[in-house]
């Protein structure tokens, strides 16, 4: 039995360990590790439901390459049930520079994502009570085919979740993006992106809003309740994927019918603990 199935962005991440910012142009940080990992908003969102205990199943694409060989040996160690299509194209890849003060710089070839569409995905593997969408700009092909995809699962009784994940900026109609949200129960944004789509919140009224704000914290609404949680004090070693891990933790709360606080709590210091170890 599935408990939650994530579609979406799949990757390699090849990640710098956390460096000081760069003074100059040309220069060059000589670190002590460098890791390949598996990545894509929909892949790290499963991984971390699946270490919460989690039943969880991952849709999307790799190539026929090594990476998209370590993709698959990688969530099988992991234990993640990834129904992964093999595409004609090479498996995406991130280059990320993680620095100390919590902030990235990221570099992202899309790969097999920007071909993923509607007729790779096999309706009856969509499985469990929650099903996540993550990597709307990258997803060239299938973003514009969410809203069908959408009403079948809205059609078996699921609750759907997405976060977009904006850092390429906004690459579509704000129209399309609206079509889209009409079918979703829970909404992850930062601030940023919050900012980016809309400069208030009325389109997303009577569902759950979620809004990252990196060392700040997060806030929630739900039903016309406005709730905060202020940010951990750590030190930041890895925060790519933060947001990710943040989103599996309020889901899997969110799964077993805990409060909205209790769920941004929850989110919030797992975020923290992921983001202190690399
Ligand atoms: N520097 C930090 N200190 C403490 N907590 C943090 C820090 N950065 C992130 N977090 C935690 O992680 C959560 C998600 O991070 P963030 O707000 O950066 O989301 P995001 O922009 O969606 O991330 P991503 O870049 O992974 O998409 C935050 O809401 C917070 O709980
Ligand atoms: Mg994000």
């Amino acid at each position: 039995m599935i408990n939650v199935t994530s579609i979406g962005d799949v990757n390699v991440d090849i990640l710098s360990e956390a460096v000081e910012k760069f003074e100059e142009n040309n220069e060059q940080k000589i670190v002590e590790q460098i890791k390949l990992k598996v990545g894509g908003g929909a892949a790290n969102f499963a991984c971390w439901l699946r270490k919460l205990g989690m039943k969880v199943r991952l849709i999307g694409a790799v190539g026929n390459d090594m990476f998209g060989e370590f993709i698959k040996e990688e969530l099988k160690k992991i234990g993640v049930d990834a129904r992964l299509v093999t595409l004609k194209e090479r498996t995406g890849i991130t280059i990320g520079i993680q620095f100390k003060d919590g902030s990235k710089r990221l570099v992202t070839f899309r790969g097999t994502n920007r071909l993923l569409s509607f007729q790779h995905i096999n309706i009856s593997e969509i499985d469990g009570d929650i099903v996540y969408f993550s990597g709307y700009n990258l997803l060239e092909n299938l973003r514009k085919e969410l809203p069908k995809l959408f009403e079948k699962i809205k059609r078996e009784g699921k609750i759907i979740s997405l976060d977009p994940d904006l850092k390429a900026g906004i690459t579509f109609e704000k129209s399309e993006f609206f079509e889209v949200a009409k079918y979703v129960d829970i909404m992850f944004l930062n601030e940023k992106e919050a900012r980016l789509i809309s400069n208030n919140f009325k389109w997303f009224k009577g569902r759950t809003l979620v809004i990252k704000r990196g060392r700040k914290g997060a806030i929630g609404i739900e039903n016309g309740e406005r709730v905060e949680v202020s940010g951990k004090e750590v030190e930041v070693k890895n925060p790519t994927g933060a947001g990710d891990v943040f989103n599996a933790a309020f889901i899997h709360h969110y799964y077993y019918g805990y409060e909205l606080r209790e769920c941004l709590e929850f989110a919030n210091s797992e975020a923290a603990e992921y983001i202190q170890n690399f």
